[in-house]
């Protein structure tokens, strides 16, 4: 296949994704250097790491809505981009707001210790949150910033594709699932989008408040951990 039909075809690849920035040929070109340059490519699928890197790059100059111009960096999201889990939290904090990445507080080094408790690694899930800037003082996120945000995130599921989605907290449990039961609701009963199983837990920053969460968040990520490796 010569250089331009090469490229067309990684521009309907990424379009297929949903990312309709890449419009031009030139555009896919450059991302068809970077891909040549020995990025990881399973199959036939474009390099997953490419089409993030290029949406993250997007929301960090994001302002559709006013968190843009408030945040020190977007949190876009980390981790593998082949992950069969994906977390989701509610918004950054502002240790992340600080270091760009997602849980990286205190709630995100108790998550850290869980994952290690039921044997699954950082590296190999992916973390990411509903609103992708920090709501100043942590304020709970407007309803106009969820809904200026969310293509982001529904890209970024569409992209991953993961087996899993482990929502950490009520905001992203009833945000994913589009309602308004409780926490203890929603844990009890069985959700899914299309193929994806959700499993709603409770946020490891209300653990930090009351120790009694861990439990339960131990037992989720345990279910969510055999539904994916079993
Ligand atoms: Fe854009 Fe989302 Fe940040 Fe709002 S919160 S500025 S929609 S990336
Ligand atoms: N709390 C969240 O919901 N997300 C983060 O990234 C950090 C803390």
């Amino acid at each position: 296949m010569n250089r331009r039909r090469l490229a067309r075809a990684v521009a309907e690849n990424l379009r297929a994704l949903g990312v309709t920035e890449v419009a031009t040929e030139s555009e896919a070109d450059g991302i068809l250097d970077d891909y040549r340059a020995g990025k990881r490519n399973r199959g036939k699928e474009l390099s997953r790491e490419m089409v993030l890197k290029r949406e993250a790059e997007v929301v960090e100059r994001c302002r559709k809505c006013g968190l843009g111009l408030q945040r020190t960096h977007a949190v876009y999201g980390d981790g593998d981009e082949y992950a069969e889990i994906l977390f989701l939290g509610e918004a950054p904090g502002a240790e992340e707001d600080r270091q760009g990445l997602p849980f990286v507080g205190r709630a995100g080094q108790l998550l850290n210790r869980l994952l290690e408790q039921v044997g699954l690694r950082r590296s190999e899930v992916y973390i990411g949150n509903l609103l992708k800037c920090r709501p100043p003082e942590n304020r709970d996120p407007l309803p106009e910033e969820l809904a200026a945000c969310r293509p982001y995130l529904d890209r970024q599921i569409a992209i991953i594709k993961p087996k899993i989605i482990v929502c950490l907290g009520l905001y992203a449990a009833q945000g994913i699932l589009n309602t308004k039961e409780s926490m203890a609701r929603l844990r009890n009963s069985q959700h899914n989008i299309g193929d994806i199983v959700v499993i709603p837990t409770y946020h490891t920053a209300a653990a930090l408040r009351f120790p009694g969460y861990k439990q339960q968040i131990y037992d989720d990520l345990c279910r969510a951990r055999d539904l994916a490796y079993g």
